[in-house]
């Protein structure tokens, strides 16, 4: 069923914390999205211009910040992926600087939860200045990326109130999959099926949330510092998954390419460190589990987040068999309520962490 997420809903309801709200309401923003972005014989579609201005750029930039930054690399994914465009991710804050060599014919997109960062208006002026097109990807219908810019995509997220981004991150991702294969779906996935199918993982993985409790009480409430490691689509959710470690219960965490280990990270393993694992990716399994075994091998304390179960040695929460380019969907989740117990447990203030903001609207 569509889920009736009111625009004026900023309740926290019978939750504690928004942020637990805001977790839990991820499978009906993913089915909002899918009946925003669908006609009246429930096909997958968009604005027209927006389809064709990706399909005629020669390369698509993606500006982005913080947790919107990391759906932005998710979405390059997609665009290489299922559309067969070029696609360069690019911090907003580093673009002015490090500017990328452009291509003739390039567009920017501009990923922004609120549609107010200041770096990244300040990317969007810059090109704009340059005469480039530009799109924004935004949960604030007329916010001041989306009123500047071209043309823009709502998340229909609903208010997203807690500091840690949450469900903004999984509606970026799900608006991308929708848009990169009505730009071309060269690999002929069925992006609302597996949507729908997403919907229904995420349910069945919030249904577990107890059993998130009892895995950060074991491994991160005592810990100075916490890694996550992946590969491929994997490393994206790693990196997003110590973000919000990170930034909510102030617990030191790096997200890495797990290939990456043996080339210095390792040197940082010590007697129960924790290592949270994610593995979704058919090709890349075996390796990243003998990364594990490396660590495992150091001391580390590993849990594994994975697609099929393997190992009975190590904690493990395993997820649905869904398509693997959509996988950090659903893998994310767990990590979410991992942060979020951790940071109950240290008695963190888990809407508010100390010195961030919810939007920054300075350089
Ligand atoms: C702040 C927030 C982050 C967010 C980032 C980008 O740092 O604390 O959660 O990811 O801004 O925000 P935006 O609204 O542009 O997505």
């Amino acid at each position: 069923y569509i889920a009736d997420i009111d625009a004026s809903d900023t309740e926290k309801g019978t939750y504690s914390h928004y942020m637990m709200k805001e977790i839990e309401e991820q499978p009906f923003v993913i089915r909002k999205i899918m009946s925003e972005y669908s006609d009246e014989k429930g096909q997958m579609c968009m604005d027209s211009s927006i389809i064709d201005n990706v399909r005629n750029c020669d390369k698509l930039y993606i500006i982005a910040c913080g947790t919107s930054y990391h759906a932005g690399l998710i979405g390059k994914q997609f665009f290489e992926k299922i559309s067969d465009k070029p696609t360069e991710v690019v911090i907003a804050s580093e673009f002015i600087y490090n500017m990328p060599l452009l291509t003739k014919n390039p567009l920017f997109m501009f990923i922004s939860q609120s549609g107010e960062t200041a770096d990244c208006r300040a990317v969007l002026v810059k090109v704009k200045e340059m005469g480039y097109r530009t799109l924004t990807l935004t949960n604030v219908k007329g916010s001041t990326l989306s009123r500047e810019s071209d043309n823009t995509l709502l998340l229909y997220a609903g208010p997203e109130i807690a500091v840690a981004s949450t469900k903004a991150y999984t509606a970026q991702i799900a608006v991308l999959s929708i848009l990169s294969s009505l730009v071309n779906n060269k690999i002929n996935i069925n992006i609302f099926k597996e949507l729908s199918k997403i919907a229904y993982t995420m349910e069945t993985l919030c249904d577990d949330k107890e059993n998130y409790k009892e895995l950060a009480e074991k491994y991160l409430v005592n810990s100075r510092n916490c890694f996550y490691i992946g590969r491929s689509m994997d490393y994206f959710v790693c990196l997003e998954a110590s973000l919000k470690l990170k930034e909510i219960s102030y617990i030191q965490t790096e997200g890495f390419a797990a290939g990456e280990l043996k080339h210095g990270t390792i040197a940082l393993i010590e007697q129960n460190t924790p290592v949270i694992a994610v593995i979704t990716q058919e090709c890349i399994n075996l390796n990243t589990r003998s990364n594990i075994k490396e660590v495992k091998a150091r001391g580390a304390a590993t849990m594994v987040i994975s697609m099929r179960s393997l190992s009975q040695e190590t904690d493990e929460i395993v997820i649905d068999d869904i398509n693997e380019l959509l996988a950090p969907l659903a893998t994310i989740i767990p990590t979410q309520y991992l942060a979020y117990y951790a940071a109950l447990l240290k008695n963190c203030d888990i809407d508010k962490p100390r010195n961030l903001a919810k939007s920054v609207t300075v350089e």
